[in-house]
């Protein structure tokens, strides 16, 4: 494994196995790297014969300067975690290889971008479609691995990639769960002890929402009202908010009709504010 630090040197080495006729798989990280990660990791194994994880700590995509400052950096150690799955290549910019002197050139994707974390987190997704945009275009990945956990990440990386003709297929890795179903975050770790025997509400309100839904239940308005029940059940739970949208559209939906649809809820425990989301497919 091969610790790389500058993008001239990751791109002419992309194009030396793009010539050999391998395939490259390219998992985005910010580092502090837990078990969701790694999962996209094994999957960029198991389906790639080079792998490449970026590790850099995005300051475009922070909308405070502190919550950028405080982000979690341990290369060394998010280093050797990777060392044991196999991975041929890290690439670890430091923030002037990326947004060079003056730099002026954002990628916005409208539409997707201003609701749900949009609308909590401003300027947000222009920061991960610029960085996603600089990173796939030096790399040029056949695969590229995203988590569900962040869906609204996924569809607009979904959609920068058709838009810009990038040719890249996206996958989509289910969403790692510790055993009580929390879904793994970084942001776990600041959970005080009742707030994590708490926050598992977010996965069982999910859960009970998609019994609803293979009850036959298709109305929008009813499948929210159990996920905000549910999770109001729990005193702890402040909900940021919930939604059920158009899984490709982020459009809000009145009745899930033929294509499939996210339920996804943002909820604080405490100071800590928390994500999750499932997907309800008419079709399965
Ligand atoms: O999901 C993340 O960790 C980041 O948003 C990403 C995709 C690495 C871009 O900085």
């Amino acid at each position: 494994m091969e610790i790389i630090n500058r993008r001239q040197r990751l791109a002419s080495l992309t194009r030396k196995i793009r010539r050999e006729n391998k395939t490259i798989g390219f998992v985005p990280t910010m580092g502090a790297l837990h078990q969701g990660h790694l999962s996209l990791v094994q999957e960029a194994r198991q389906m790639s014969d080079v792998v490449i994880v970026s590790i850099f700590v995005n300051p475009t995509q922070f909308n405070e300067g502190s919550d950028f400052k405080k982000y979690p950096r341990d290369l060394t150690a998010d280093a050797a975690t990777l060392s044991d799955y196999q991975v041929d290549y890290i690439f670890a910019p430091d923030e002037n290889e990326i947004y060079g002197e003056n730099f002026s050139t954002y990628v916005y994707v409208e539409n997707l971008t201003e609701t749900l974390e949009g609308a909590a987190r401003p300027g947000h997704f222009r920061g991960v479609a610029t960085v996603v945009t600089i990173l796939f275009n030096t790399i040029r990945p056949d695969f590229a691995f995203f988590g569900q956990k962040d869906a609204q990440q996924v569809a607009v990386i979904e959609r920068l990639t058709k838009d810009l003709g990038f040719d890249t297929e996206i996958i989509v890795a289910p969403t790692v769960r510790e055993d009580s179903g929390l879904a793994m975050s970084s942001r776990n770790a600041r959970l005080t002890d009742e707030e994590k025997a708490a926050a598992p509400i977010i996965y069982r309100a999910l859960k009970e929402v998609r019994s609803a839904f293979n009850r036959g239940e298709r109305s929008a308005a009813a499948l929210h009202d159990i996920l905000e029940k549910t999770i109001e059940s729990e005193p702890l739970a402040k909900i940021d908010y919930i939604a059920v949208v158009d899984n490709t559209t982020l459009e809000p939906l009145e009745r899930i009709g033929e294509n499939r649809a996210l339920v996804a809820a943002a909820v604080r425990f405490g100071d800590v504010r928390l994500i999750d989301n499932i997907v309800l497919d008419p079709k399965q």
